[in-house]
């Protein structure tokens, strides 16, 4: 939200009393609020995000050490949505040293994956706020049997952090859910010789004797888990796509793809604004860091292929993303069927641009004839599970309900109806109910059967 509430406002223009009106508080020293929610209620991932307050801006100093050791400072200037006694960021980096609110010292403690903050006073509604935590030390990598390697990965020559979904707290703290979205500045120190990659678009780096601080800035919000920090060596590449600068860059191992990358992602970021709308974003990239996470992850402006040449369809599915899952986020993971079926579509919908006779139909009718117990199929992808949010289902079954949607509506209904999502929901959150109320004014059609079949019913999808 913006702008501050009328009462607040009022409070600090002109502090005269009113006597008639019910008492308000007159100094923010005088706490009326309670503490913030621990957590968004998400069905996923209840403990992610924070209540009573929303994030605007981070800023994220990172002091990065040979040793591998970083001493941070993150600052978020945030919104109070309630009157806060206190409230939580989700954090479960190294150890911090201290937090200020407003410039004051603050108390804090650390339970579970929460840091609880207790202002020296209370913020009452409407109040705009700073939050400093400072900490040090290393943060390390999380391994999940489903996700795999991700969060603060180290590298070869420094680090990679790909967050997707809860990665982003093991090492910044940061109210970690994708309905509360933000911009964000990083500005890292590192030794000098080392480089630095990120999201957005970079300032002219400041040199100090032994060390350099390198800026980037995202100017869009962004959901938390799509933070990208890369630290280490790299050939940078900079060019532009129509009106859109484009920065790739890649790990010295893969020197040699450089510029098919960096072509490649030129291509893509135009191809994917003819047929999705205008590139919502400042800046468009990619990044081929050494680490084999076997994996690639849409970081908002600048997609993280962690350790392999991406192919053409990599390509199209990380930048597709940009639009649908960066641009128009989810409400809540159990919906991550939205990022994954509609960029694994855009590949299917590239297939068909640009390889003669391989078209989004076939590609559908190859996955169709699978069997029924077949992973293609399992679990119905509206409702995954936390297990299977990253699942094959997700990917496959999602594209195909898509496909079903364009064969139901025809062609031109269809890309209207992505073009209307991304304009009608840009920078904010969406669900699924929404993307089915869209295409049915876009259409004209009553359309809950077939996304009740496609998305959340069990077996091979029938009579739809
Ligand atoms: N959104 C990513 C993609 O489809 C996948 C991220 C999976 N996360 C993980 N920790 N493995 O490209
Ligand atoms: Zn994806």
């Amino acid at each position: 939200g913006t702008g501050c509430s009328p009462a607040q406002g009022r409070i600090v223009a002109n502090p005269a009393p009113r006597p008639i009106r019910p008492a308000l508080p007159l100094s923010p020293a005088a706490p009326r609020g309670k503490r913030g929610a621990t957590g968004l209620g998400d069905p996923y991932y209840p403990a992610a995000g924070n209540g009573g307050y929303d994030a605007l801006d981070y800023d994220v100093a990172l002091d990065y050490k040979r040793s591998r050791r970083i001493e941070a400072t993150v600052t978020m200037t945030a919104k109070a949505t309630q009157d806060l006694s206190g409230f939580s960021l989700d954090f479960r980096g190294p150890k911090v040293k201290d937090v200020l609110v407003n410039g004051r010292g603050a108390a804090f403690s650390r339970k579970g994956q929460e840091l609880m903050i207790t202002p020296a006073a209370g913020l009452p509604t409407g109040r705009t706020f700073t939050t400093q935590v400072r900490y040090a030390g290393s943060p390390g990598p999380l391994t999940n049997d489903r996700l795999g390697t991700y969060g603060w990965i180290p590298t070869r020559e420094g680090v990679i952090t790909v967050s997707e979904p809860d990665g982003t707290p093991s090492w910044m703290p940061v109210n970690d859910h994708p309905l509360d979205k933000a911009t964000y500045t990083f500005r890292v120190t590192v030794p000098n010789g080392m480089q630095v990659i990120a999201n957005g678009a970079p300032s002219t780096p400041v040199h100090e004797a032994d060390t350099t601080t390198h800026t980037w800035s995202v100017r869009s919000p962004m959901a938390s888990y799509l933070v990208m920090v890369a630290i280490g060596e790299f050939k940078e590449l900079h060019g532009r796509a129509g009106d859109i600068p484009v920065i790739t860059a890649v790990d010295p191992q893969y020197q040699s793809h450089a510029a098919k990358l960096h072509r490649n992602t030129i291509t893509v970021t135009k191809w994917l604004t003819e047929k999705f709308g205008p590139y919502p974003f400042a800046t468009s990239g990619g990044l081929i860091d050494d680490q084999r996470l076997g994996y690639a992850l849409e970081t908002q402006e600048r997609p993280v292929y962690a350790g392999f040449v991406p192919s053409m369809n990599f390509v199209v599915h990380e930048l597709a993303h940009q639009w649908f899952g960066n641009s128009v986020s989810i409400r809540r993971w159990s919906d991550i069927w939205l990022n994954e079926g509609l960029s694994t579509y855009a590949e299917w919908l590239w297939q068909e641009d640009r390889r003669r006779g391989n078209t989004a139909q076939k590609i559908f009718r190859r996955y169709y004839r699978q069997p029924a117990d077949s992973v293609v199929f399992r679990p119905p992808p509206g409702r995954p599970g936390r297990r299977d949010l990253f699942g094959y289902s997700v990917y496959i079954r999602g594209a195909m309900t898509v496909h079903a949607l364009r064969r139901r509506i025809g062609d031109e209904a269809f890309f209207r109806t992505l073009r209307a999502w991304n304009e009608r929901y840009r920078y904010g959150n969406a669900q699924t109910d929404d993307f089915v109320a869209l295409a049915e004014k876009e259409s004209g059609k009553r359309l809950d059967r077939l996304f009740r079949v496609w998305l959340y019913t069990k077996g091979k999808p029938v009579n739809w």
